[in-house]
């Protein structure tokens, strides 16, 4: 086989890129290790930034999204004792923001690659990367017990954390930095009208988030211990722990159900520089991840796209190779900011192992600060619904 782009990942940034590439008239192929079913089975995020939202518009994925998507002008802190405040990313920047699942944005993409006859091999097996530093990349994979080979000019590496293309790139030539946090979180998906504001709470018990789906699909996640173990957490359990740590008002808003899905995941601060080794071009959770506390994982996969979808057609439609080879600066400065907003979110918002007295009251006194502070909710605003892409 031969084709302009060979993505691995058939994940949000490995379709989205090939959705947005052959807008351009750019061809690739889509190299997935799981089947459709196990992708479209994973329950993530579900916030999108005004740009990931104007993004996905332009490009002609907005039908779904702007019916059942839930624009939202902010999210709400809360923590005990005190009154909670909002974060109004419209009233500081003039944006909202979108609470719409990955799982439907990755449901929309398969269907948009369907439509337009996208090339996307399920369960690739052993996929490799060569000849990276060459201008004749290939990929080997195995599919239905027969090795394949694919001829390409570029690679994307859009295969997330556990992917095999950041570890094609020699270990000489990468940087990563990595913070592990000592919690994880405990999430649920009930099919109950979710809490009317999405709202992060801030407890001595631990942090809880208050978020949603759909006016009947609500998602909630409480901070858990990193060995916490799913069968000691029953709904009732969960539900009980979820309103002990909100504002009794709050508490007493909460719709409790059954859940139809309950979830572990630690967090994890996590950055490779650079995103590129020869022709080979990272994207997504590839390159980086945050801890979910700044809802920014999913829009990163997007501006990273962004970037490498708008470099590539730059080369094949013009020869300018400018925003190419400075695709990984550009991404990255992108994602430390994010990276930075999520690392201080995560830090303000949750109960710390070791944390003092001292420690306590200073996290008391940013809150009281942000509460009281046109100027930190501007700020917190602007990088909440997403700095502007750059030019
Ligand atoms: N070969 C082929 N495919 C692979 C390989 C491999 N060696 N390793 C992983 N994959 C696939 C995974 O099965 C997955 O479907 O790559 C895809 C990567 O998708 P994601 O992990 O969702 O990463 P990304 O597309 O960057 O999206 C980032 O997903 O994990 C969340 O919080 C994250 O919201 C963020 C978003
Ligand atoms: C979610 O709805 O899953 C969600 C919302 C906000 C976050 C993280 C996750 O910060």
């Amino acid at each position: 086989m031969r084709t302009q782009v060979a993505i691995i990942g058939g994940g949000p940034a490995g379709l989205l890129l090939a959705h947005i590439l052959d807008r351009h008239g750019i061809d690739s192929v889509v190299l997935e290790r799981q089947t459709r079913a196990y992708v479209l089975k994973r329950i993530r995020a579900g916030v999108l930034e005004a740009g990931t939202v104007e993004l996905l518009r332009e490009v002609g994925l907005g039908e779904r999204l702007n019916r059942e998507g839930h624009s939202h002008d902010g999210s709400a802190i809360a923590w005990a004792g005190r009154e909670r405040f909002f974060i109004d990313t419209k009233k500081y920047t003039g944006k909202s923001m979108m609470a719409y699942g990955q799982t439907a944005i990755t449901e929309d993409l398969y269907a948009a690659r369907d439509a337009a006859g996208g090339q996307i091999v399920d369960e690739a097996a052993d996929v490799q990367l060569h000849d990276l530093t060459s201008d004749r990349p290939c990929v080997t994979f195995d599919k239905d017990g027969a090795s394949r080979r694919i001829d390409c000019d570029y690679v994307a590496g859009c295969d997330g954390f556990h992917g095999v293309s950041r570890q094609s790139t020699p270990d000489s030539m990468l940087r990563t930095f990595d913070k592990g946090y000592p919690f994880g979180w405990l999430g649920i998906m009930s099919e109950t009208p979710p809490f009317p504001d999405l709202c992060y709470c801030y407890h001595q018990r631990g942090f809880a988030l208050a978020s949603m789906r759909s006016p009947m699909l609500s998602r909630y996640y409480i901070q858990c211990d990193l060995d916490t173990r799913l069968e000691d957490w029953p709904d009732e359990r969960f539900w009980e722990e979820f309103k002990a740590r909100c504002p009794q008002k709050m508490a007493d808003a909460i719709v409790t159900g059954p859940s139809i899905e309950k979830s572990l995941a630690p967090l994890r601060s996590f950055v490779a520089e650079p995103m590129r080794y020869g022709r080979l071009f990272l994207a997504g959770d590839a390159a980086h991840i945050v801890p979910p506390t700044g809802a920014k994982g999913l829009n990163l996969a997007v501006s990273d796209v962004f970037y490498l979808s708008r470099a590539l057609a730059d080369v094949y439609r013009r020869g300018d190779p400018r925003h190419l080879d400075g695709y990984s600066d550009m991404a990255l400065r992108r994602v430390w900011g994010a990276v930075r907003l999520s690392w201080w979110l995560t830090n303000l918002l949750h109960r710390f192992p070791g944390d003092t007295a001292f420690d306590q009251r200073m996290k008391e006194s940013q809150l009281d600060y942000l509460a009281s502070s046109e100027h930190a909710q501007a700020s917190l605003a602007e990088q909440y619904v997403g700095i502007p892409f750059e030019e």
